[in-house]
């Protein structure tokens, strides 16, 4: 029996520095504030869901060093199953990332370091973790043809895929076919359509494409304003909830991803799955940091009944 979520992607140190706004090129500028924590797409959205209750194996690459101690070290703490190979001459990653420390809005430069040498074949080792599970979840902070060999490999075992192309980087048009569930956000979305997202019109008009493309459901995360999902006779914005100050966006559409697909691994429909998405999601942007962010079930929980 299929159970619980594989997630393939990267982990990198988060180098979080708050400032009023960026520096221009040459400048230097003084920040209010820096954080050192475990970040990267992927590893975040495998803690979301493992602090979120769910049986959830992480596969990833990194160094041998601190950066890399610190990944395990979260892993141990949500309950998330490291399937991470440990590279002796490569770093492990790293992200710069700006917060803005007025809005909250962030800025992110991310280095994959061991992370970006994951193959296909790294994949196809992976085969029993991948094909034992119930959702498998990707991303493109990793090489693009590992992320399509695995949700290949995914699909053709039965299990449900959810793949999120970010960051906006290039992949092959053969994986919208392999997907289930297709994430992005409105930025990645307009740069594979070609036009902006702007209203929820043009998120419908986006998500329509996506499903032309051979995607069963589209999913597009219009940060405050929710999520707009198409698919498989559904067609409707599910809004945003929080339950405090917004304070740091960074890994927001992580956490969302973590929730969304713990509650798939739980058996529920999309509507739901998205609700879950969005309560983990607010409680994170209420937080400092990214995987550090992610809430508990309890307070998932707490939200969703506050919203029902
Ligand atoms: O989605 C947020 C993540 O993107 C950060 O943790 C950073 O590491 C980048 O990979
Ligand atoms: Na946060």
């Amino acid at each position: 029996e299929q159970t619980g979520i594989a997630i393939l992607g990267i982990y990198v140190a988060d180098t979080a520095y708050l400032a009023a706004r960026m520096p221009v090129s040459g400048e230097t500028i003084m920040g209010s504030g820096f954080s050192l924590g475990p970040g990267g797409k992927g590893s975040n959205q495998a803690v979301a869901a493992g602090r979120a209750g769910a049986q959830v194996s992480f596969i990833s690459k990194i160094g041998d060093d601190p950066f890399g101690k610190m990944a395990l070290q979260i892993y141990e703490e949500t309950g998330v199953t490291p399937k991470v190979e440990v590279m002796p001459d490569m770093p492990s990653g790293a992200a710069f990332i700006f917060v803005n420390d007025q809005t909250g809005e962030n800025a992110i430069i991310v280095y994959p370091g061991a992370a970006g040498t994951i193959s296909a074949a790294d994949v196809e080792a992976q085969r029993d973790v991948i094909e034992g599970a119930k959702v498998f979840v990707t991303q493109l902070e990793q090489p693009a043809k590992a992320a399509l060999a695995a949700l290949r490999m995914a699909r053709a075992a039965g299990v449900i895929t959810v793949f999120n192309p970010a960051p906006a980087n290039s992949f092959d048009d053969a994986c919208y076919a392999q997907t289930d569930y297709f994430v992005p956000n409105e930025s990645e979305a307009a740069a594979l359509v070609g036009f902006e997202i702007k209203t929820e019109e043009d998120a419908r008009r986006a998500a329509e494409i996506f499903v032309e493309r051979g995607v069963g459901t589209a999913l597009i995360t219009l940060g405050d304003k929710g999520v707009y999902i198409h698919g498989q006779g559904i067609s409707t914005r599910i809004p945003a909830m929080t339950n405090a100050a917004v304070i740091d966006t960074a890994g927001a559409g992580d956490a969302f991803i973590g929730g969304f697909a713990t509650s798939l691994s739980e058996g529920k429909g999309v509507e739901d799955a998205v609700r879950m998405g969005c309560a983990t999601a607010g409680i994170a942007v209420t937080r400092r940091g990214t995987a550090p962010a992610m809430p508990s079930r309890a307070e998932i929980d707490a939200l969703l009944g506050e919203t029902a």
